[in-house]
């Protein structure tokens, strides 16, 4: 695997590769589990040629929010990596992606408007402005045919999906499923910050959307009536704090009055300081 710290470089390299091959790139910010693994196979059965990113983005963390203490863990991801087959890594420093700003913001950002206001935008303002530019960045550096989303990060996906569309990136964009650990909590890399007893409280988030799966099955489909979620209340101590819980339009992050086949189910929580993220789309239950 060839691991590129530079831009140049790396446009160098992917225009090389895309000489003669397809190339999907699979963007992270490591702490690498098998969610971004299950990302980086469907990204090699895809494709000739993977690349992927490892960038803890600075432009996408709040002020109060967790950029000095997110997991660092270079040397183990490059191992995974490695063995899953991944041709060129790009590692580049934040003073690689945004020269000259000492530490401030670019002058030119990606703002995708009212839709990274919505959910997960509501509660962490400027995040997706954030994604969407080191996004619009990585997509300019390595032009990739194809590049893979967790469907974990929906409203990031939505968000993504219409930057792809107004901007003309000429590449398609693949979400791919979300992988639960065996107990159901949706994997994250943030995971890693629960004690023993936040995880216990962190399935709250699951749970209350396998009860929201089961009411639809049983016919049950009015958003506001599938959203008050009784156990949510029951289970919740103080350490569990509800963002949201939601019916929404996958692409436009609106609600919707009714869980319609297609639609997200969205929820967000903070379980003492980590907040978590979780959701499903009802096609993918059935009626
Ligand atoms: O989903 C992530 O890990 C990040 O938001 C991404 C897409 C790599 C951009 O920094």
């Amino acid at each position: 695997m060839k691991i590129i710290r530079t831009v140049r470089a790396m446009q160098q390299v992917c225009r090389d590769a895309r000489r003669t091959a397809t190339l999907g790139l699979v963007p992270t910010m490591g702490a690498l589990h098998d969610g971004h693994l299950s990302l980086i196979r469907r990204a090699s059965g895809e494709n000739d040629v993977v690349a992927a990113s490892i960038f803890v983005n600075p432009l996408q963390f709040g002020p109060n929010e967790d950029l000095e203490k997110y997991p660092r863990t270079f040397e183990d991801d490059c191992a995974q990596l490695e063995r899953e087959g991944v041709a060129i890594l790009f590692a580049p420093s934040p003073d690689e992606m945004y020269p000259q700003t000492n530490g401030q913001k670019p002058q030119t950002m990606i703002d995708p408007g009212a839709i990274a206001t919505r959910l997960d935008g509501a509660y962490r303002p400027g995040h997706f402005v954030g994604v969407a530019t080191v996004v619009a960045k990585l997509f300019h550096i390595i032009q990739p045919d194809r590049a893979y989303f967790g469907q974990k990060d929906a409203v990031q996906l939505a968000v993504l999906r219409q930057i792809v569309r107004d901007l003309d990136f000429d590449l398609e964009l693949i979400a791919c499923p979300l992988v639960r650990d065996k107990d159901g909590l949706a994997l994250s890399s943030r995971n890693r910050y629960l004690s023993a007893e936040d995880r216990k409280t962190a399935l709250i988030l699951s749970r209350t959307l396998i009860a929201m799966q089961d009411d639809i099955r049983k016919g049950i489909r009015d958003s506001h009536r599938l959203c008050r979620q009784p156990h949510l209340l029951r289970e919740a101590d103080e350490s569990f704090k509800l963002e949201y819980l939601c019916i929404v339009d996958p692409n436009t992050l609106l609600p919707v009055s009714e869980a319609v086949p297609g639609a997200l189910v969205a929820i967000a929580a903070r379980v003492g300081e980590t907040r978590l993220i979780d959701n499903f789309l009802v096609a993918e239950v059935g009626p």
